[in-house]
């Protein structure tokens, strides 16, 4: 197993490329289901959440063929419809294959994702939406069994917003006869990156970035090309990271409009932003603020920022309150911060971050994805050794965050854990 270390303290200087989306990407790979020929994806992050998500596709019969950022993927008469258990366990987004077998296929057999460490994250949407087009579904033995030999358009509005149910029930509506609609749709820049790439596959797809999608089907979909996204989440990661004292650093790659909230709430901070063809730069303030946020869906401040916002504000000055109202349990991050030093307390949805002048290094754990990420910015802000335990989580979403800190400037590396 690897582990993170790092010797914290030092400003971040530099250039950084922005890598493709993750979260783009996953959905993207399971629309190629409903493809015919080659398609053909560039800009596609090197991520163990990607390689799951291929595993997948390969299991049901997919051919497809990667290199560095490139993948060709061939769809031609696959036949199978199931995404076992060991690989789901692994990544909740791989329910983002049911709605795309289910519509090609008219049937699929989903192992349920279960829990996972940030809340219970249920998929009754997706399982709603879908029988709303006309599909029986069971859930028996750990998997969701769906059957529909034709899938309907059908009005859909979702009780809550979910981007991978919106993702899902988009992909599935592609292929279903009429009109479909889906109302309180989530708004993410990943929904429209997915759209785009369906409509140039020969999708109907209007609305996608609102929160009224239409899709009209059943339309035939061929392979061609598409380039992902680049990641927000990695971007907002940096341009976070970029508020440490005496940091300046320019983002390239990333899509302004997609950073915005981030983007006001950093400069609340005191950084200076600014976006022109080069990329963002980011400039650290002489002295930084605290600010609150409230996680929201899109256009809103991305719960998968919050943890690496937690970080800067236990080095800012004053209190700053951070409140999560997308997941129940994001907070798993705090015990590891307070082993550094910080000032946090919880209370329901809400941390309570008293700054202080800097963290001190000590060996931490990864509990999740984001967590990770917030855990490398504190060791940055730190003085002396943090040492990152079970850094596989970061490895699911960031491509060679080691690398890319280190060529800011940060002294950090991998090693093996010898036990
Ligand atoms: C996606 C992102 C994830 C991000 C999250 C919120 C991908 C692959 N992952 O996850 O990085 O943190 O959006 O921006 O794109 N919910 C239900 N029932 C459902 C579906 C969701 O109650 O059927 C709830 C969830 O528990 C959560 C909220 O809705 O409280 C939002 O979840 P959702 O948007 O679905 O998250 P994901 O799509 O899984």
């Amino acid at each position: 197993m690897d582990k993170i270390v790092i010797d914290g303290g030092r400003p971040l200087k530099g250039k950084v490329k922005i890598s493709g989306a993750k979260n783009a990407a996953l959905p993207i790979l399971a629309a190629t289901l409903l493809t015919q020929g080659k398609m053909e994806l560039q800009n596609v992050p090197q991520l163990a959440d990607v390689k799951t998500m291929e595993a997948l596709l390969k299991g049901v019969g997919l051919k497809i063929h990667s290199r560095a950022n490139k993948l060709k993927v061939h769809s031609n008469g696959y036949s199978g419809t199931t995404a076992p258990y060991e690989l789901v366990k692994t990544m909740r987004a791989s329910i983002l294959v049911l709605g795309p077998l289910l519509a090609m296929k008219g049937k699929a057999r989903v192992s349920l994702p279960g829990g996972c460490a940030i809340g219970a994250r249920p998929i009754d949407l997706h399982l709603k939406g879908l029988e709303a087009m006309g599909a029986k579904i069971k859930v028996e033995h750990g998997y969701v069994e769906a059957e529909a030999p034709k899938l309907k358009g059908a009005k859909i509005n979702f009780d809550q917003v979910s981007v991978t149910g919106t993702e899902n029930l988009m992909m599935a509506a592609t292929q279903a006869k009429g009109t479909t609609l889906l109302e309180n749709a989530a708004r993410e820049p990943e929904v429209i990156d997915l759209a785009n790439m369906l409509n140039a596959c020969g999708a109907k797809i209007s609305g996608a970035g609102s929160s009224l999608i239409k899709i009209e089907g059943p339309t035939p979909l061929t392979g061609n090309k598409w380039s992902v996204m680049p990641d927000r989440i990695e971007a907002g990661t940096f341009m976070i990271a970029a508020c440490l004292p005496e940091s300046e650093v320019l983002i390239q790659g990333a899509n302004e409009e997609d950073l915005e909230a981030l983007t006001l709430k950093l400069q609340e901070c005191g950084a200076k932003i600014e976006s022109s063809e080069a990329g963002i730069y980011v400039k650290a303030p002489k002295k930084l603020k605290s600010s609150d946020i409230n996680t929201a869906p899109f256009p809103g401040f991305a719960t998968d920022l919050q943890a690496q916002f937690m970080a800067l504000m236990t080095v800012a000055e004053g209190s700053s309150i951070i409140r999560e109202t997308i997941f129940e349990n994001r907070f798993m991050h705090v015990g590891e911060l307070i082993r550094m030093g910080a000032d946090i307390k919880v209370e329901g949805n809400s941390a309570i971050v008293r700054g202080m002048k800097q963290l001190s290094g000590a060996p931490i754990m990864a509990t999740d994805l984001r967590a990770s990420a917030c855990l490398v910015i504190a060791g940055l802000a730190a003085k002396g050794i943090t040492e990152i335990n079970r850094v596989y989580h970061i490895d699911r979403g960031y491509e060679k965050i080691e690398k890319k800190f280190r060529k800011l400037g940060a002294k950090i590396k991998r090693t093996k854990v010898k036990f």
